[in-house]
């Protein structure tokens, strides 16, 4: 087993709590050195000779076998993660926004120095996601991975709608529990979602792609007309990263608020719990539950990172080897419920067909099919004021239209 001299960067609740751990459990071979911080004048529970300021006192030790990077600034983080890794040190990290952003440029990094790099708390808090993908599911087995990756949002909306508080009481509280990022707009934008689905695409099956190129929508958009819907549907509403291999062997790839129905194992993951659906050809469907997000479930993910890397465990990134990389697709259909207070602000021409519309004086919504390209482009897609929320089974594949030669539906017909 080899011992770990680590520099640790950031000193907050996560980073506190791995040094205490690591200074009470000697069996884990592993002892903290130096910790570099922002603020030098923050009393902290530790003797003054630990902290540095200077992040190159860290980066150019010798000694220090193993960065500990748990900072919030992503491109600070991206400089000291870049910097450890050619100098030959191991890194773990939990900045989800760095490692999504960079994704290309992290692999070419350990490829060519040859370092191992953990990240198992950036997705899912304490769920060991990303070495499950990594290690157990082979690449053309699996079908879908999708689920309930931020705790923020999904605390929001189980206290706003089954306990009653309003959204920025809730919004609030998920900060001073401190499940949300220090800037909660990644949480509630669905842009946090993203970032973790780009790099479950990377673990579940060899696919580079960027945040910035999957669709996204958060819970910033929703209406309290929606969240009524859902209870008169015996539905909840969650926020769900999608990753979904087509007939075609592509993958469609998104993240939306959704409605579940009480029969899918995301309809009881509440408050900070995260969930992942994982289906496979052979096994079905399996589903992985735990905390998401909070001070022990961070911690407890980066202290496992660290333990695994003293027998120097490494993601092998077999599917990026593999010849058959599925890409991402737009060539799909969305069954989705959209609400809005006046026609003015959705072009319903951009649906292939109108399933339901409902007009009442708080709020006017329609169930429709549309192409997930068309959805990307509305030009409604970013007005705040329009909500949409993917339904159950949302995911139509053109060759199920074909099958089943839908004809375009006239909108007269469905009363609009
Ligand atoms: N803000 C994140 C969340 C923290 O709420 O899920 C854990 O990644």
């Amino acid at each position: 087993m080899q011992k770990l001299t680590i520099g640790l960067f950031g000193f907050g609740v996560v980073g506190e709590g791995i040094f205490e751990v690591l200074n009470n459990t000697p069996s884990l071979n592993a002892v903290v050195k130096k910790v570099c911080i922002k603020d030098p004048h923050k009393s902290r529970n530790a003797p003054s000779t630990l902290f540095t300021t200077d992040r190159e006192e860290i980066l150019n030790d010798n000694e220090i076998n193993l960065v500990v990077e748990l900072i919030d600034d992503a491109e600070q983080a991206f400089y000291i993660v870049s910097a450890a890794l050619q100098k030959g040190k191991a890194v773990v990290s939990a900045n989800k926004k760095m490692i999504a952003e960079n994704l290309d440029a992290l692999l070419s990094l350990q490829k060519k120095h040859g370092v191992p790099f953990l990240y198992e708390a950036a997705v899912c808090g304490s769920i060991p996601v990303i070495r499950n993908l990594e290690e157990y599911y082979d690449n053309d087995m699996l079908k879908a991975v999708s689920g309930v990756v931020n705790g923020s949002t999904n605390f929001i909306l189980t206290k706003v709608n089954e306990e009653g508080l309003s959204y920025s009481e809730a919004l609030l509280e998920a900060q001073r529990l401190g499940f949300a990022e220090s800037d909660p707009s990644l949480d509630v934008s669905g842009r946090d979602a993203v970032n973790k689905l780009t790099i479950l695409l990377l673990h579940a099956f060899g696919t580079i792609t960027s945040p910035d190129d999957i669709l996204y929508r958060g819970i910033d958009t929703l209406h309290t007309a929606d969240c009524k819907v859902a209870k008169e549907k015996d539905l909840r509403i969650k926020l769900v990263a999608t990753a979904a291999r087509l007939t075609d062997g592509r993958i469609a790839a998104f993240v939306l608020p959704q409605f579940i129905k009480e029969d899918n194992q995301l309809f009881r993951v509440s408050n900070e719990f995260n969930g992942v659906v994982v289906e496979s050809r052979l096994a079905d469907q399996q589903f992985i539950y735990g905390k998401g997000a909070g001070r022990y479930p961070t911690s407890s993910a980066v202290l496992s990172d660290i333990a695994a890397l003293r027998y120097d465990y490494r993601y092998e990134y077999r599917k990026l080897k593999n010849a058959s990389r599925p890409l991402l697709t737009n060539e799909f259909y969305l069954r989705i419920h959209v609400s809005f207070d006046d026609w003015s602000q959705v072009n319903k021409w951009d649906f292939e067909s109108i399933d339901e519309f409902h007009s009442t004086a708080e709020r006017n919504y329609l169930v429709g099919l549309i192409q997930f390209e068309k959805l990307r482009n509305a030009s409604w897609y970013d007005d705040k004021n329009v909500s949409i929320i993917l339904t159950a089974d949302g995911i139509v594949e053109k060759q199920v239209l074909l099958k089943q030669s839908l004809k375009k539906l006239s909108l007269q017909l469905a009363g609009v």
